[in-house]
């Protein structure tokens, strides 16, 4: 299994409940490694960048107020097969259709409200990491 680095965003209900530590500690009970971290508050702008794919979508408004109502952490994780082990650990986007033991059932309060974003693909992942961090942020964990 090829090693990958994959992009996560803690978002601002986990960030004001205080749960950054329990996430990360998911993560990392799972065998992917922090490989770059930042601690933020975005911008209405690098918010509508980063969803860009959204824009035409009926709640683009009010996933961007969500993203910058509080702080974020942004993270590349890197372990084994990293993108769709994120995608598990997180649990399906809405919190209702979440398996157990998933951040999401844990921590999310709404499809919106849902406590985490990974990067849907390689290339996602990619695209996802440039945007928000420079090639030399990107540590090698493995
Ligand atoms: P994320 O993985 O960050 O990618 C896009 C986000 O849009 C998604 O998580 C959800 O938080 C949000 N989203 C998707 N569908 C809805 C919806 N129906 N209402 C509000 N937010 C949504």
């Amino acid at each position: 299994m090829a090693i990958e680095k994959t992009f996560s965003i803690i978002k601002p209900n986990s960030t004001l409940d205080n749960n950054i530590g329990n996430v990360i500690a998911m993560f990392e009970k799972n065998g992917l490694r922090i490989a770059a971290a930042k601690f933020t508050h975005l911008s209405k702008e690098k918010a509508e960048g980063f969803y860009i794919e959204h824009k035409e979508r009926p709640f683009f408004g009010e996933l961007v107020d969500f993203m910058t109502s509080g702080p974020v952490m942004l993270m590349s994780l890197e372990g084994e097969n990293a993108v769709m082990k994120n995608r598990e650990i997180m649990g399906a986007t809405n919190p209702a259709e979440a398996a157990d033991g998933t951040v999401r059932k844990l921590y999310a309060k709404s499809i919106g409200e849902n406590s985490v974003h990974g990067s849907d693909s390689a290339a996602s992942a990619e695209r996802e990491l440039a945007y928000f961090f420079e090639k030399s942020d990107l540590v090698d964990r493995f």
